[in-house]
Parts: C-alpha cells; structure tokens; sequence
C-alpha cells in the first residue's frame, strides 16, 4: 500500500498527532471536532459512509488526564465509546482502522510492558482508553490500535513547551523522579503508521527508544531543574510508575533524545 494510492481519512486533524499525520498524509480527507463529534454515533456512520475511505486514522480523544476524572462521563463517551462507533462504520464499508491508544491502559506495576500483557488501568483516562480498545475490537477485525506514550509534538501542549515556560518563570522546577516511560516525538510516530497499517491486525507498541523518568525528560529540556517523588507533586490522577511500552512487532525507531533535538530545532526554525 503506497501512500496517496488509497482513499484516506484523519479524525481529530487539529490535535499535536493529528496535525503531523496530516502533512505525512497530505491527500486525506481531515476532520476536525468542527466537522465531526464522535460520540455521536449517527453523525459517525453517516460521514464515514458519505468519505468512503479504505484507510480511517483516529487521533480524536480527550486527552486531559486530570480532567477524565472530573468529567468521566465525557471521557467514557470520547475515548470509549466514540472509536467504537468509528469501528463500527469502518466494518460496513471495509475499512481499515489506525487507533492509538496509551500506556495508560497499564497499572505501572511492572517494568516492561509488551503488546499481549493483561491491561489494568488506574485512572479514568486509562479506563476509557481501554474501552475503546475493546469496543473497536468488538465491532471490526480489520484494526491497528497502537499503543503510544509521551506524547511532544509541535502542534499541541506538551511537556517539552511546559518545562521550557516553567523555566523562564521560576528558579527551580520541579519534576517527578519516580515514573519512568518513553518519551515520542509525534512526527516520528506519524512517519511510522503506513508501517503499521500494513501489518496484521492488533495491538502495536510504538514509542521511541529510551526510558526516562519525567525528571531526566526535563533535565534533557531545561537546566534548573530539581528531581521530587509523586506523592511531593500530587495530581487528581494516579499515573502508573512505570509505564513503559516495549515494541515486539516492528522496527524500533530511533532514541527520544534525537528526536527532541529533532523538535527543539523545529519549535525554533
Ligand atoms: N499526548 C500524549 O502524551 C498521549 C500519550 C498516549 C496516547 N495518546 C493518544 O494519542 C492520540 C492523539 O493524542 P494528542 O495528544 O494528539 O491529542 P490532542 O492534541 O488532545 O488532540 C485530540 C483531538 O481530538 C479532538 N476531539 C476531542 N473530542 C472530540 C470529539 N468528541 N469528536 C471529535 N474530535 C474530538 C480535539 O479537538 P478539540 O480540541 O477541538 O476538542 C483534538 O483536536 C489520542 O488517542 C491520545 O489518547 C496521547
């Protein structure tokens, strides 16, 4: 399959993931939360049936980990509910689905976690991820949910732009030290999907290589840094210790610091 050969259609093309898969997939059909809402499932079958697309590529969710826990209704209806109903239009016009997913999904317990590792999330974001994994396997077998984390890109708020503004504004900045995961930048992400895509359906981990813990991430970033534990920082939501998504599928890409210098470049150009 050779991109720009098949009909192609992005949900959520405004979001930091969605905006680089858009330049990496210039011909598709981009929808945005304007043109679409997918946890209306009417609106759903009948935009996808009207697109026709071979391929759908799904970067729409509510990604605020904290706010899944106030507005959990919200986030059941996007991340869970929402994708299920894309699945379910992919099903009857033959359509793949490219999904992404979170580590997350996972309780940080272990070490590692691969693609076949039982999920056991421990906040509302990881839940309803989790369920829209299980609502798109219920209504479609032609899927790749991939499983990402860490997310930086230039196109939405991350971690690397918080650390850089914290720094301008306070002396020191202080950064959890005990969760550790695998920084990925969203264009090296997006250039990796026709990959995927063309793979056998199921659960693909992708990140790029590297563990770090959110305190090394930033002393990457920033200079006046200074390392604290979580229960230092509390947040409403309980985020696993260590979540760290291991690739047993395809071709690793390459180390998160390459690809921040790769960003750092880019924020600045
Ligand atoms: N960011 C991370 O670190 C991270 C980590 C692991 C997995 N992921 C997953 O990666 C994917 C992309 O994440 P991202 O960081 O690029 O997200 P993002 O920047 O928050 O973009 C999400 C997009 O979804 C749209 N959206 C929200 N609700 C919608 C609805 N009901 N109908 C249609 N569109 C809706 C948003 O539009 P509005 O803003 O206009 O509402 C936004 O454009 C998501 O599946 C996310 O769960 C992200």
């Amino acid at each position: 399959m050779v991109v720009g050969t098949i009909k192609t259609l992005i949900i959520g093309a405004d979001g930091m993931l969605g905006s680089d898969l858009c330049k990496v997939f210039p011909d598709a059909v981009k929808l945005t939360h304007k043109d679409i809402d997918i946890t209306d499932r009417k609106q759903v079958l009948q935009s996808i049936r009207k697109i026709n697309p071979s391929l759908v590529i799904n970067a729409a969710a509510y990604t605020d980990v904290d706010g899944c826990e106030d507005k959990q209704e919200l986030a059941f209806k996007v991340n869970g509910y929402g994708p299920g109903y894309i699945a379910e239009a992919c099903n009857e016009i033959d359509a793949k689905l490219v999904h992404f997913s979170t580590d997350y999904v996972f309780n940080g317990s272990k070490n590692e976690y691969i693609e076949s590792d039982t999920p056991d999330p421990i906040n509302i974001y990881g839940h309803s991820k989790l369920l829209g994994e299980q609502k798109i396997a219920e209504n479609l077998d032609d899927y790749r949910i991939i499983r990402i984390s860490w997310l930086f890109g230039t196109h939405g708020k991350n971690f690397v732009e918080t650390m850089l503004r914290l720094s301008g504004e306070m002396a020191q900045v202080r950064v959890v030290n005990d969760q550790f995961g695998k920084p990925t930048y969203t264009v090296d992400l997006a250039n990796k999907i026709m990959e995927v895509a063309e793979l056998e359906a199921g659960i693909y981990h992708v990140t790029n290589e590297g563990i770090c813990s959110w305190y090394e991430f930033a002393s990457a970033i920033i200079g006046n840094t200074v390392p604290c534990t979580s229960e230092e920082f509390p947040r409403k939501a309980r985020r696993p210790k260590y979540s760290v998504l291991v690739n047993t599928k395809t071709k690793p890409m390459r180390h998160w610091e390459e690809a921040l210098k790769d960003y750092l470049k880019e924020r600045n150009a």
